[in-house]
């Protein structure tokens, strides 16, 4: 059977159960090497654009809906954040509390799973997926995460279910062969200290999907964030895909903290602790104000160096987010100023919730 041949027939597999491998021959936007000549980047028109849970700015986020709107923009990477069920399946939450993304307070059968824990330190109060099999998890329906700030949205509320990690991975695929592009997945495991507690590890559902896959090797069209850092070690033992370790511009990884290592996330930055990560990171990811830091009018001025220390150890930068809103901005800048400003800074990837306009603005840097 020709590849073409073997394509067409994928394309035809029943989303749930499609398990076929990205075609050899296309180019993964998440493996390229750092070079000296140009570090990180290969070509400008080489920076990633990761649709941040979807094209989150238009749609409620990690619904397949907004990875459909966020591939048709031109994103390169859809990114869910995964949390597990009842009966340990990964599915795309922002988080494990899901009051604010779903309709689930508003379903009277399930007033009674409201309940008060402690993640990761804090105590949190709300409805948690891991006390929702797939089924019951899949009767409700996702709303706008923040429909003050984006209205819009909220006429797509009730209408989209919550994706399992499966359907997203076969969505890129079918999307991938539907357009010709190679459309990666970039998840990041939310709580892994915590839902390892509790019995439902998030790197065990995660490797055999990757296994299923055939998505174990550095050019698999996958990379996998973590703001812990041990998850991120264990799965370099199991895996060669790509790793994103996400950093913050205050606190520590909750994993490190936990353990009484007194690492921060400040210590992760500095170029001996960006070498340590670069051991089994291919990425990082920091917080944009990491890299363009804001002074006392909200302002972004001269990069900082963690971009220039971060190619200097080998890896590779993917900053997060990106958003169109005011609110979101730096003072003296809109969006696509913001963006101009981190490509010029060197990143090499930015997670957006509005793929379309660091699409647009990366065209832009290319023709600078
Ligand atoms: O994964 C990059 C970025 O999404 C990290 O922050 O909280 O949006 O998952 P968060
Ligand atoms: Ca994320």
């Amino acid at each position: 059977m020709s590849t073409r041949d073997a394509l067409v027939l994928a394309a035809a597999v029943p989303l749930l159960s499609v398990a076929v491998t990205t075609p050899a021959s296309a180019a993964t936007p998440l493996t390229a090497a750092p070079t000296a000549a140009d570090p990180g980047r290969g070509d400008r028109a080489g920076i990633t654009v990761i649709a941040h849970r979807g094209a989150s700015g238009y749609r409620p986020e990690h619904t397949i809906e907004a990875y459909r709107l966020a591939i048709e923009q031109g994103a390169d990477v859809i990114e869910p954040d995964l949390v597990s069920t009842k009966d340990h399946v990964l599915v795309a939450r922002h988080e494990n509390e899901i009051s604010g993304t779903t309709d689930v307070a508003d379903r009277p059968e399930f007033a009674d799973r409201r309940t008060t824990k402690v993640i990761d330190g804090r105590s949190v109060t709300g409805w948690f997926t891991e006390d929702f099999t797939l089924a019951e998890l899949r009767t409700l329906r996702a709303v706008e995460r923040l429909p003050q700030v984006r209205p819009g949205n909220t006429l797509y509320d009730g209408l989209y279910a919550v994706p399992t990690f499966d359907e997203i991975v076969a969505l890129a695929q079918s999307e991938s062969i539907r357009t010709g592009r190679t459309i990666a997945v970039m998840p990041e495991t939310k709580h892994p200290t915590y839902f390892a507690s509790i019995g439902l590890d998030l790197t065990e559902p995660l490797v055999a999907t990757l296994e299923r896959l055939g998505w174990t090797d550095r050019d698999a069209p996958v990379a996998v964030q973590s703001f812990e850092v041990t998850n991120l070690q264990e799965l370099h033992e199991q895996v060669d895909v790509p790793l994103v370790q996400l950093t913050s511009a205050t606190g520590a990884p909750y994993d490190l903290a936990s353990a009484g290592d007194p690492r921060t996330y400040a210590d992760l930055v500095t170029p001996a602790g960006l070498r340590e990560v670069a051991r089994y990171a291919t990425w990082l990811g920091p917080e944009k104000n990491q890299v363009l830091p804001r002074d006392a009018a909200n302002a972004i001025g001269a990069p900082s160096t963690l971009v220039d220390d971060a190619h200097d150890a080998g890896l590779r930068v993917a900053v997060y987010t990106v958003r169109a809103e005011r609110q979101f901005l730096p003072s003296n800048v809109d969006v696509m100023g913001e963006l101009a400003a981190l490509f010029d800074a060197g990143v090499d990837g930015v997670f957006a919730d509005q793929p379309d306009l660091a699409v647009a603005a990366r065209a832009q840097h290319a023709r600078c």
